[in-house]
């Protein structure tokens, strides 16, 4: 027996019998009843998860599955069979020398993705804080940006903005210099527009423009928008000349796609043809979300996907997206499909650590959970930042789908999650933290 890694429900980690062992698999528990982690090993794993961290995670899991497109996925992740062990895979990770080439800064294989509704300033800058090195705002609308923002409500007044995302142009800002490097993602109809909302993202000072082809909600489908254009190549090629020819070649043009329309062969083909026609125009690279439009988030993605597409195209430089929980899963997709990096989505929702992880496993190290001094000193943090952004009370609001997330690392989730969904104002975050994440610090303020 060599090493097998072992599934700890949102962990792997790896007991070494006797060294060696390529050809590991690696698999997450079945799930059953919704769960995820029920295999014998990844009950093994949440024994000894257990034990190390003095308290269950089951109860939170439990909870979960209110919020289905954010939370865990929905059925069982297929079996990942690994070349190595996994702390080997991590700790001979690389970066891809073109990708810092290209954008400086960039200097590990995983990012931050767009999270409509979530991946604001203060997110973006938590994680970089725990060792994210690129991140994407979430999608905003070309429209919005050449209204200056104001005409949102009256060019989309829907669910748009909160569920794919033409978020506030203030909320996208780069916060300040610390904030890069960063992608600004831009969704569309209309080459020309596109191009114009392609200018101003650049006069905000991001230095790489994302275009997302890939967003599959309903009304943007019908706006012809995001994942649409995945059905209609030709549409999609346009966009992305109308956006080459304004911007310089030294920024990168990145783009967002799926790994198809649907699962017909007509569709497959189409993607293809978008994806060979945006590098023969100059794209840096694309981020493949390894799902279809169709699928939206339903079942598990599809990784062999990006296999076939890396044995496809061994040299482009292509990042992949999908069933990034943990930071083992970004050494085990880089493994399994050999894509440049990975994409973290879900993943990193209230749990900015996973970059943490990810650099620890790089160095060598075996990856550590936050203590509640650590997660009390984010919280706070974020709390502050968003303060700062939205006003008391829309952090209050933001705070409460972070703090959902951020519960799941504390040994009384349950109690935690409720105690900061009933949140409402700054002075009641802070009486919570006091409560749940003890210090002589934290002052309540008046
Ligand atoms: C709530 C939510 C909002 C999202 N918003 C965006 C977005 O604005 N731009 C984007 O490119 N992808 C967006 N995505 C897709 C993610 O970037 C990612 O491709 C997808 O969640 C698959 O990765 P995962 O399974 O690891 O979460 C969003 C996903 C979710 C769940």
């Amino acid at each position: 027996m060599g090493e097998v890694p072992v599934a700890l429900n949102n962990e792997v980690s790896c007991s070494n019998d006797d060294g060696a062992v390529a050809g590991a698999l690696w698999q997450f528990g079945k799930r059953s009843g919704g769960k995820r982690g029920n295999h014998p090993r990844a009950l093994a794993g949440q024994k000894q998860q257990r034990e190390q961290h003095g308290g269950t995670h089951e109860s939170e899991r439990s909870m979960v599955g209110q919020m289905t497109t954010v939370d865990e996925p929905d059925g069982p992740l297929p079996d990942r069979v690994l070349s190595r062990p996994l702390a080997d895979i991590a700790r001979e990770t690389t970066i891809d020398p073109r990708v810092p080439a290209l954008v400086p800064g960039f200097d590990a294989p995983f990012f931050q993705t767009g999270l409509a509704g979530y991946s604001d300033a203060p997110m973006r800058l938590m994680a970089r804080r725990h060792g994210c090195p690129f991140c994407v705002t979430e999608a905003l609308l070309d429209r919005t940006l050449i209204s200056g923002g104001k005409g949102r409500t009256r060019e989309d007044p829907d669910l748009l903005a909160e569920q794919c995302g033409t978020g506030d142009l203030e909320e996208n800002r780069a916060a300040g210099l610390e904030d890069h490097p960063i992608a600004g993602q831009l969704m569309g109809t209309q080459p020309e527009e596109m191009a114009r909302g392609a200018e101003i993202l650049l006069d905000f000072g991001y230095e790489v423009v994302d275009l997302n082809f890939a967003c599959p909600v309903k009304k943007v489908k019908r706006r012809n928008r995001g994942g649409h254009f995945l059905a209609h190549p030709e549409e999609a090629i346009a966009v992305f000349k109308a956006v080459r020819q304004v911007v310089p070649d030294k920024v990168p043009i990145t783009v967002k796609l799926r790994r198809a329309w649907d699962d017909t062969d007509a569709m497959t083909a189409a993607f293809h043809e978008v994806f060979d026609a945006i590098y023969d125009m100059g794209a840096a690279w694309a981020t493949v979300h390894c799902r279809t439009v169709e699928q939206r988030y339903k079942g598990p993605g599809r990784w062999s996907f990006l296999t076939e597409l890396r044995a496809q195209h061994p040299d482009r430089l292509f990042f992949g997206s999908g069933d990034i929980w943990t930071a083992q899963d970004v050494f085990a997709m880089l493994d399994v499909t050999g894509v440049t990096g990975v994409s973290v989505a879900r993943g990193c929702i209230g749990n900015p650590w996973i970059f943490r992880q990810c650099r620890q496993m790089m160095a060598g190290e075996a990856p550590t959970e936050p203590t509640l001094a650590e997660q009390r000193d984010v919280l706070l943090e974020h709390l502050r930042l968003s303060t700062e952004l939205h006003g008391e009370r829309g952090a209050s609001k933001m705070m409460r789908k972070f703090g959902i997330r951020f519960a799941k690392h504390h040994p009384e989730g349950n109690r935690v999650k409720a105690d900061f969904i009933a949140c409402d104002s700054r002075a009641a975050w802070h009486r919570v933290l006091e409560a749940h994440y003890p210090t002589d610090q934290i002052s309540i303020p008046t």
